[in-house]
């Protein structure tokens, strides 16, 4: 039977990508001072969250989840988030209309400071350092000094986060995130895109509706939904003193919160099922990830959600799948047939990035075309399923970066070099990122116009 959890519980647990912090006091003094600052979300906005995802997970709604692969301190600022959430509140509007379903908005983002690495550490040419984990933990420089783990780092990510999330609030409730504003950045993306003929179709069709709900009176001005929007933080909860130190009960319901973030998520590298991340996470209350990589087997994930989901709460888990284009249909069908064989109630979320990354000119990178074999063959095998495909799980900037190779304005690898600024992962840029939600939308919408002909008698 499962040990009584507490949010120290992890503690006692083999844990694997923990940094090596010098000193050992310095880092219990920070995380005793955040233990006493203000939590970052509310435990009401986690509840409201993971009913939003319970919704996803009956197939009445579509999870959107992206944001930078790592945040970092030197690109914060206002344009950067501003930038961020336009491009992601495009492709939001698109793919309502693509799913006809209310899409839940996430972000990466106000959190996702802390990197799993592949090697302890990182060699060019003949000096060989300890790697880069995030600047939650220590800097990216390739210096001895700037990567020595330092706790005070804790501190600005956690300052960094209030300011974010605190933008993104005014964003969403104060006006920016208005239908109508939405509505003509989607106009001027589709008419600069090289693609305009094939996306203006939908476009139009988006224009349509919104001109019949205004001549039958639903406006922004008389409707404040079209005016707001929800929009919740998630980031992958990897270094587990910080959360600890932001875990708190919640007043209303007696129950342990992460408050971090509204919803965290457990990576592919640190989901043992006896290891600390597994455990930390099992006793908190907030909608939680799991990233399922090519190695995860089915008896695995069975046993992983009933660590993480004991009483199969709808809402509670998003599997995040990422398995490469090429991979995905060797490995989705058999967790999704293990998940029905067993009644889990799961939301099902593609991460088309993270199977697909090559190195190309030295640069890391992903090609679109792979990005969005990867999420059409994910919606192809639950449409034969017969599951629902419940989301998209994306790294992707509000900047015009070039890191991911492809798309409308076909980057090459010898493109590359011109803005490349990820701290870590290669990211869709916002055209491309756009450009996915219009392909995806444009196949849901098919999908969908057959079902209506049929149900009908068009057809
Ligand atoms: N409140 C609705 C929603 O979030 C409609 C809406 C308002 C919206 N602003 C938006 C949808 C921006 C997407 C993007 O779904
Ligand atoms: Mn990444």
């Amino acid at each position: 039977m499962a040990q009584n959890w507490t949010p120290t519980s992890w503690r006692q647990k083999p844990i694997s990508q923990v940094p090596d912090f010098p000193d050992a006091a310095a880092l219990a003094a920070t995380e005793a001072q955040l233990a006493t600052y203000p939590p970052l979300v509310f435990a009401g906005e986690a509840r409201n969250l993971k009913k939003a995802l319970a919704n996803v997970s009956e197939g009445r709604g579509f999870l959107l989840q992206g944001g930078d692969c790592a945040e970092s301190f030197a690109e914060h600022g206002a344009d950067t988030i501003r930038d961020f959430f336009r491009a992601f509140l495009q492709m939001a509007v698109v793919l309502t209309f693509g799913a006809q379903q209310p899409v839940v908005k996430v972000g990466r983002i106000a959190g996702q400071f802390a990197k799993p690495r592949s090697s302890n550490v990182e060699r060019q040419g003949d000096i060989e350092l300890a790697s880069y984990r995030g600047d939650i933990i220590n800097g990216i420089d390739f210096t001895p000094e700037s990567r020595i783990p330092n706790p005070e780092r804790q501190i600005m990510a956690y300052r960094q986060s209030a300011a974010t999330l605190n933008l993104l609030r005014a964003f969403a409730m104060g006006g920016y995130a208005n239908l109508d504003n939405v509505h003509q950045w989607m106009l001027g993306f589709v008419k600069d895109s090289p693609q305009a003929e094939r996306y203006r179709k939908l476009a139009d069709r988006i224009s349509e509706t919104m001109d019949f709900m205004k001549a039958i009176g639903i406006t922004p001005e008389t409707n404040p939904s079209l005016r707001e929007t929800d929009f919740f933080t998630s980031h992958e909860a990897l270094l587990l003193g910080y959360e600890q130190a932001l875990t708190r009960v919640d007043s209303t319901s007696g129950d342990w919160y992460a408050t971090s973030g509204h919803m965290i998520w457990i990576g592919d590298r640190t989901r043992q099922p006896d290891h600390a991340h597994v455990e930390y996470c099992r006793g908190i209350k907030n909608p939680i990830g799991l990233k399922c990589g090519p190695s995860m087997t089915a008896d695995g994930l069975i046993e992983l959600i009933n660590i993480l989901n004991p009483a199969n709460e709808a809402g509670r888990l998003t599997l995040i799948c990422r398995f490469g284009h090429d991979k995905v249909a060797e490995h989705l069908p058999r967790l999704i047939r293990a998940v029905q064989r067993e009644g889990k109630k799961v939301v099902w979320s593609c991460d088309p990035m993270h199977g697909n990354t090559i190195t190309l000119n030295s640069y890391k990178t992903r090609p679109f075309e792979r990005i969005l074999s990867e999420v059409e063959s994910f919606f192809q095998i639950h449409r034969a399923e017969g599951t629902h495909p419940g989301g998209i799980h994306i790294e992707m900037t509000g900047n015009d970066v070039t890191e991911c190779t492809g798309g409308a304005r076909a980057l090459s690898g010898a493109d590359l070099g011109d803005r490349y600024h990820t701290h870590c992962d290669p990211r869709l840029n916002a055209d491309q990122a756009l450009e996915l939600a219009f392909l995806l939308a444009e196949r849901m919408k098919g999908g969908r116009d057959e079902k209506r002909m049929l149900v009908n008698g068009w057809a």
